[in-house]
């Protein structure tokens, strides 16, 4: 089965997504973790972002595996950079890639082929998996996610303003919604939760409610077949 946790920045998808994945005993899929690698691997060869077909070739020809919670690109650990800043910021010019997509959710239905998988982005239940049997929305108010980051990079030593932190927020969420391909929204068959006020423990348990709802329902349409 395929469960798709989509939703804007800072809605703590990855973590939920990850705790459901150990609940189940399903693979977990970051796929944001994926364009961040193409993005950091097109900045340290120096490609420039305006070439799409260098940015295109360098997409077909790279490979990204997960070793247990580590990930590597061409078979280099990237795990702590893809998170960087300056990756974060660059992802549009790799993500607005029709063809780049196409690629990356290309590798994204094989890994599904033959597990069960827990996978969270913004175009799971939309575009890559639209027959998914479990389909979940997150979202949270911009002030709670960027006050949650805040309090993340505090934690980590790195004080940024709330102000900030909400800035660049809105502007990646307005980014990842205008896409003309894989773009931010929940599939129309995508249940939505709002996890303002919820803690992480909550949303899971929530999740977990739903993802056994449409398992039975999905157990009783293939007896009637
Ligand atoms: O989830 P994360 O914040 O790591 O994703 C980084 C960026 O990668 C997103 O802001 C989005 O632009 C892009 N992305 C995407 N499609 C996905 C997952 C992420 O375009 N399925």
């Amino acid at each position: 089965m395929i469960v798709t946790i989509d939703g804007p920045a800072g809605a703590g998808k990855s973590t939920i997504a990850r705790q459901l994945a150990d609940t189940l005993g399903f693979h977990f899929l970051d796929t944001g973790a994926m364009y961040r690698a193409i993005t950091l691997g097109a900045i340290r060869k120096q490609i420039d972002f305006d070439d799409k077909e260098q940015l295109i070739s360098y997409a077909r020809n790279s490979t990204i595996d997960w070793h247990n919670d580590r990930i590597l690109l061409n078979d280099g650990d990237v795990t702590q950079e893809i998170r960087s800043p300056v990756v974060t910021d660059s992802i549009k010019y790799v993500a607005d890639v029709k063809e780049i997509r196409e690629a990356l959710s290309e590798q994204q239905r094989r890994i599904a082929q033959t597990q069960n998988i827990v996978t969270e982005g913004r175009d799971q239940g939309t575009d890559v998996f639209p027959n998914a049997g479990c389909k979940i929305f997150l979202t949270a108010s911009p002030a709670e996610r960027a006050q949650r980051r805040h309090q993340q990079l505090a934690e980590l030593g790195r004080p940024i303003p709330v102000e900030q932190i909400l800035e660049a927020q809105n502007r990646r969420d307005a980014e990842d919604r205008q896409r003309p391909q894989g773009a931010l929204r929940p599939a129309e068959d995508a249940v939505i939760i709002h996890s303002d006020g919820l803690t992480f423990e909550a949303v899971v348990q929530k999740i977990l409610i739903i993802f056994q709802e449409k398992k039975k329902k999905q157990q009783a349409q293939a007896y009637q077949q």
